[in-house]
């Protein structure tokens, strides 16, 4: 009897050795490691199990079946060890693999941002001007009537009021400023009765028939100087200075008389086009120059408005269209191109 029982035991062994052979061999993962070794050896697993007859058997006996046991629980550790292992190392391996640089790969190519034209043009005169004494003075894009037209010599009414095509707003008198011209009433007013010599950037609006050289919504720089003795030399000095930092040397300036009614006398300044040199293309309408600024000297109506005597102080104005001149620096030949956020503009210049 007892020999059949210790058989049994030795049968169950060898038994429990193939089984638990067989399932390591499925297990994959680390996790199915831990679940096998609670099936065949762990504190409830089979192994235990079978050795909880141990004491039924003889005791002469039981050497041979704990010996027995013994080996087949040290040959199935050995085995879990190795099975954990290897799935350890192929499971660094696969991490390694996922996440590893190839460092003789080309580089990616970098695209880096640029500054917009107007930017840039705008950054140019900013620092044309400063060197020249000028200060950057800011001004506002909404508007009353008063400071874009009436206090610039523009009563209601006036005809010249037409030379600008205007944005109105729904609250009376109160509109999109047509030009940076209205914010020299607010220098002049913020300074009197000191020297001034400033620069006005920003955006001017006007209801225009949009094409090659006009736009509906774009930047101007206005410059103001007033003082005692300032002539109109001093403004054909500052103007030709400047056009030949903004161009270079070679480049023909001129001026033609002209009407504004916030100048007297008034000009105004073309330069010869870039884009067709002097020959005439869609851009410059077929005349070779392109207007870029109007100028003069302050009207004593305005003087005064800005709180001025005209008869000590006099004063010189301009009023500069930023895309026109980045029209010819950057040879562009349709001022739309400016705000269509076409990314082909910015890669272009
Ligand atoms: C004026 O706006 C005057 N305020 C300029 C001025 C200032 C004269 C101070 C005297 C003293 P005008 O409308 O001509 O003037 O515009 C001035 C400049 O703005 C033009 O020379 C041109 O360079 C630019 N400009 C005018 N209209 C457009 C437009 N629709 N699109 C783009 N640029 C324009």
């Amino acid at each position: 009897m007892g020999k059949i029982v210790q058989q049994d035991i030795l049968e169950q062994l060898e038994q429990l050795r193939q089984d638990a052979g067989a399932a390591l061999a499925q297990a994959n993962t680390t996790e199915a490691t831990r679940e096998w070794y609670a099936e065949y050896l762990g504190r409830k697993g089979r192994l235990t199990g079978i050795l909880r007859n141990l004491g039924s058997l003889p005791v002469e006996e039981r050497p041979l079946v704990g010996k027995v046991a013994n080996e087949v629980k040290v040959a199935l550790e050995n085995a879990v060890q190795e099975r954990q292992n290897a799935i350890a190392q192929a499971e660094m391996e696969a991490v390694r693999r996922a996440e590893s640089v190839d460092v003789t790969l080309p580089g990616r190519t970098q695209t880096l941002g640029k500054l917009h034209i107007t930017t840039r043009t705008l950054r140019d005169i900013y620092a044309i001007f400063t060197a020249m004494g000028f200060q950057i003075y800011d001004s506002p894009d909404v508007e009353t009537d008063e400071y874009n037209f009436q206090l610039l010599n523009m009563p209601p009414g006036h005809p010249a009021r037409d030379m600008w095509d205007t944005f109105y707003t729904t609250t009376p008198g109160l509109i999109l400023r047509t030009h940076t011209s209205s914010g020299q009433i607010h220098a002049m007013r913020e300074y009197a009765p000191d020297p001034i010599r400033v620069i006005l950037p920003g955006k001017v609006y006007r209801y225009e028939a949009v094409d090659a050289s006009h736009e509906s919504m774009f930047y101007q720089v206005e410059g103001l100087a007033v003082g005692k003795h300032i002539t109109f030399c001093d403004l054909k000095g500052v103007l030709i200075n400047f056009a030949n930092q903004m161009y270079g040397e070679g480049r023909q300036a001129r001026f033609r008389k002209s009407y504004f009614p916030f100048t007297e006398p008034s000009v105004e300044m073309d330069i010869d086009c870039v884009l067709c040199n002097g020959k005439g293309c869609p851009v410059c309408k077929y005349t070779g120059w392109l207007e870029i600024l109007g100028a003069g000297m302050v009207h004593p109506v305005v003087l005064e408005n800005g709180g001025y005597d005209p008869s000590r102080f006099s004063g010189f104005a301009f009023g500069m269209g930023s895309e026109r001149m980045a029209l010819q620096k950057y040879g562009i030949d349709d001022i739309r191109y400016f705000y269509a956020n076409d990314m082909r503009l910015l890669e272009r210049v």
